[in-house]
């Protein structure tokens, strides 16, 4: 990779900004100053410092983000979203989020640049499976429950994969998990349209074997651990 290509990645300004630094003599390569914007350099194998301190490289960050209502799950809007809720230096790596979830709902959102992984998570083929945690304006049912496990037909008429729901609290706002293997556009709150129920709040728990961290406030993130960016590759 071109040595002006790397230190723009890792945030130290603009293509243009960059030559302007390495004129200065301040960057080195193995202990070798480099002047040259167009000197290639092997990412990992050789040493790049700025003043004597090491730039780290990576190409890839992985974000686990607590959802907050409100933001959409979008790159760039006119209304705020989740991209707006990260540092820049996080920003520096084009992160998009990993499929959508509604303006209203909180929760599980992965952020990442790894295309390849986000294909893998949102392509319909691989069925990731999804939690959600609801509250339903009304009282969900046994029958609800078969319905749901047969699949529902949508007000589109498509009916559904197979969804497993589990009632965690009965009562006329009721509390449940769901889990469906798509995703379709405002699936879960269709779902329950469909046997004429309204969820009024709305939460992602887990995607595939991920789950979201319990001490995640709503609004804050955190960047995956190798092991569970492990998890999603699966
Ligand atoms: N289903 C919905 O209805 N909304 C979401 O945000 C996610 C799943």
């Amino acid at each position: 990779m071109r040595i002006d290509k790397l230190l723009s990645n890792m945030g130290y300004g603009t293509r243009k900004e960059v030559k302007k630094i390495l004129k200065t003599g301040t960057v080195r390569v193995d202990e070798v100053v480099i002047k040259d914007a167009k000197q290639h350099i092997d990412v990992e194998e050789n040493v790049v410092t700025i003043n004597g301190e090491t730039v780290e490289y990576r190409e890839y960050i992985y974000i686990m983000m607590n959802k907050p209502a409100g933001f959409l799950s979008a790159t760039e809007d006119e209304e705020e979203t989740v991209i707006d809720l990260l540092i820049p230096d996080d920003q520096i790596f084009a992160p998009f989020p990993v499929g959508r979830l509604d303006k209203d709902t909180e929760g599980l959102l992965v952020i990442t640049n790894d295309g390849k992984l986000a294909h893998h998570l949102t392509s319909p083929k691989h069925h990731v499976p999804k939690t959600y945690f609801a509250r339903i304006n009304g009282r969900v049912t046994e029958k609800d429950i078969e319905a749901f496990k047969q699949g529902v037909t949508l007000d589109d008429g498509y009916k559904t994969k197979p969804g497993e729901l589990t009632i965690v609290e009965e009562g006329p706002i009721s509390q449940i998990e769901l889990t469906i293997h798509e995703g379709k556009f405002h699936q879960v709150k269709r779902m329950f349209e469909a046997v004429d129920k309204k969820v009024i709040y709305l939460q992602r728990i887990s995607m595939g074997d991920l789950v979201l961290d319990e001490d995640l406030d709503i609004g804050e993130y955190r960047e995956l651990t190798e092991d569970e960016v492990e998890l999603l590759r699966k």
